[in-house]
């Protein structure tokens, strides 16, 4: 496994071999990302993986700074599991120069669930998923469903810009107790993480509930309410269409059109966030 710092020298590693299996990451990894790469490895080609904490996605009161840069024990975890190339640019690297030319999504896609609380992300994540595809020219991309509106928005990109890259989306690692493993859960105190699973269980009465009469609006403010109790602070809970993230009519919801249940919320200093299909 290469571990590679530079644009230069991934372009001049990646010309002689096939185009890759990619998998972007901001690194500090854990099993979720590792099982990314193990199907990443399973297409026969090279396997390149990112690792880079993206500035650009993050709000000036988010953790940035505090975010692990833990780059040798990932590089250790990911040649354990098959990837052929480590991406780890510096900043400097990166964006060499502030980066003023920027990918934004539409709107009614990406200030909407996670757009509406951090303001500029899908921008940040677009941007460098566009500039880290050209860097690696991926024959395809694999990212976690657990960053369920982030899928759907890489996936409009791909399209819109006719990219020529499969986006393989694959379903969340979880814990045995249900908490779907994220970088962030590091943040936990040993209290915390015992209640984190709250979220999952507080989305999976929000979607049994989603498929009855009730009003879906009733139902989700029942959820806040049930997870504010237990000492969350929670940002949304809502049930939405599967295909474009906006909320249900009653027919739908009752009739059986695909939807997911997505939620995020703070524990503490920690904000999460889940997602589970109905
Ligand atoms: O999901 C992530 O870790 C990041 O948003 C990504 C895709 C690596 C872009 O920085």
């Amino acid at each position: 496994m290469q571990l590679i710092h530079t644009v230069a020298s991934l372009r001049e590693t990646l010309a002689t071999e096939p185009r890759p299996a990619f998998v972007p990451t901001m690194g500090n990894l854990h099993e979720g990302h590792l099982e990314l790469v193990r199907e990443a490895a399973r297409h026969g080609r090279p396997v390149v993986v990112s690792v880079f904490v993206n500035r650009l996605q993050f709000l000036p009161h988010e953790d940035f700074d505090q975010y692990p840069r833990t780059l040798a024990r990932d590089s250790d975890l990911l040649r354990s599991v098959g990837a052929t190339h480590v991406f780890a640019p510096d900043e400097a690297e990166l964006y060499p120069e502030p980066q003023t030319y920027k990918v934004s999504p539409p709107p009614a896609l990406a200030d909407i669930l996670e757009g509406e609380f951090r303001p500029g992300f899908f921008t940040g994540v677009c941007t460098v998923v566009m500039k880290l595809f050209q860097c690696v020219q991926p024959a395809l991309a694999v990212f976690g469903q657990k960053d369920y509106q982030q899928l759907q928005v890489v996936r409009g990109m791909v399209r819109q810009f006719a990219l020529p890259i499969d986006i393989v989306g694959l379903p969340t690692t979880r814990a045995a107790d249900g908490l779907a493993l994220s970088s962030r859960n590091g943040y936990l105190s040993a209290e915390e993480r015992t209640r984190a699973p709250q979220l999952r269980a507080t989305l999976q009465r929000l979607a049994l509930e989603a498929r009855t009469p009730l009003p879906l609006a009733q139902s989700e403010a029942a959820a806040r309410v049930a997870l504010t109790a237990t000492g969350w602070a929670p940002d949304y809970l809502t049930v939405r269409r599967r295909s474009d993230l906006l909320p249900p009519t009653d027919a739908e919801r009752l009739g059986g059109t695909p939807l997911v249940a997505l939620g995020a919320a703070r524990l503490g200093r920690t904000r999460l966030i889940d997602n589970l299909e109905l």
